[in-house]
């Protein structure tokens, strides 16, 4: 097995598991004296997986409808290292995965004649969005509704599989990746994401209480529990830093924007500050990385091609900061121009070729929609 030295501190590489997975090596080449399942006992460090560590981005979303349990075990069995999950709140306070609170494009819930009068108007960060809201829904009626391809015209194939599955709820992930984990003899490792946390907190649904508790009756709340938390509020991250000890990622989106905490607590702080070295000094007071947008690890040029990589890498590494940046799909539309093949925006570009750019500079995963790609570019990677 090669070995690649890391930049950042304490890191331990252990290429290869790209293509064999983790259960293949022993997950993070640590003792799990516990036994599998995320129950209890010792998992291994988030430092010690697999470099660059392949992110299932809602699962396995290139290939069916996102956040599913159908696209959770698709990641996970094409060998995922982690699979991830955004999480909103039910009116009745349990937390679903839904990348939006607004299930108005993942779900059939405009085909549902009882909950028309449910269809509103909201502010939510300061965006203004018309449709249907988890938090007007208990979770009984939620689980009514079934989950459905958020992006039917660049991903026709994935419609074959609306209707499929419902919404799931976290505990029932959890329950999935504990079954799972037993099956496979080493833990199924999740990344989970607080969405909106400060806007929910103001209707009385706070996300991190729940959370944390859900985490410790898995046995996902301590520092070597496989689960890796992340949001894109500094604030949420704080907070679940008091309450849990899993591992914590600050997430980044473009220079120019504010966390929503922020901008409500008045913190004139942009993301651009954020990556300065200050910032990253701040965000590693609370947390264990950082979820950049790829475009802060490699910017485009005004042709959307790749240019010079930012300091970013060897910044946040200085700081013992792990960087697992967003998101790669396969899709020309969404891959930088000098990666593209052909006109049709909804073909697969040279996803290989912008993957291996972004490793090359230093990052240590990689949130995918399609983790097999990512996977196989990781060992090409590995081998050179
Ligand atoms: O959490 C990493 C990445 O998923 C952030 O973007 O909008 O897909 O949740 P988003
Ligand atoms: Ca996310």
């Amino acid at each position: 097995m090669t070995e690649r030295a890391q930049t950042a501190p304490g890191r331990r590489t252990l290429l290869g598991a790209a293509v064999l997975g983790t259960a293949a090596l022993g997950l993070s080449g640590t003792a799990n004296a516990a036994g599998p399942g995320g129950r209890s006992g010792r998992h291994g460090s988030y430092r010690d997986l697999p470099v660059p560590t392949v992110i299932g981005h809602r699962g396995a979303s290139g290939y069916r409808p996102e956040h599913t349990l159908g696209s959770y075990q698709l990641a996970l069995d094409m060998g995922a290292h982690i699979v991830e999950q955004d999480l909103v709140p039910t009116k009745d306070g349990h937390l679903v995965c839904r990348h939006e609170n607004d299930i108005t494009g993942t779900t059939d819930v405009a085909d549902h004649p009882e909950f028309a009068s449910r269809r509103t108007t909201k502010q939510v960060d300061g965006v203004s969005l018309t449709g249907w809201f988890t938090e007007d829904f208990t979770l009984a009626e939620l689980k009514t509704l079934r989950a459905k391809e958020r992006i039917p015209g660049t991903r026709q194939e994935n419609t074959l599989y609306d209707g499929r599955w419902q919404i799931p709820t976290f505990e029932e992930v959890l329950r999935w990746a504990d079954e799972q984990g037993r099956e496979r003899g080493e833990p199924v490792w999740l990344y989970v994401e607080t969405k909106h946390p400060s806007y929910f907190r103001g209707l009385g649904l706070g996300l991190e209480e729940p959370l944390a508790r859900l985490l410790r009756r898995h046995g996902r709340h301590r520092a070597d529990s496989p689960l890796i938390l992340q949001s894109f509020e500094p604030s949420s991250v704080q907070r679940l830093a008091k309450l849990v000890s899993t591992p914590r990622v600050v997430l980044l989106s473009g220079p120019k924007e504010r966390p929503w905490d922020f901008v409500e607590a008045g913190d004139p702080r942009t993301v651009a500050d954020l990556v300065k070295p200050a910032g990253l000094t701040w965000i590693a007071s609370f947390a264990q990385g950082i979820g950049p947008t790829l475009d802060l690890v490699v910017p485009k040029d005004a042709a959307g091609r790749l240019t010079t990589p930012t300091a970013l890498v060897a910044d946040a590494h200085a700081r013992g900061l792990v960087l697992h940046p967003y998101t790669l799909r396969n899709e020309n539309s969404f891959l930088p121009a000098d990666f593209r093949r052909g006109t049709d925006p909804n073909a697969y570009g040279d996803a290989f070729g912008a993957l291996r750019t972004y490793f090359e500079a230093g990052i240590d995963g990689i949130f995918s929609d399609n983790p097999d790609t990512a996977l196989l570019a990781a060992a090409d990677f590995a081998q050179d």
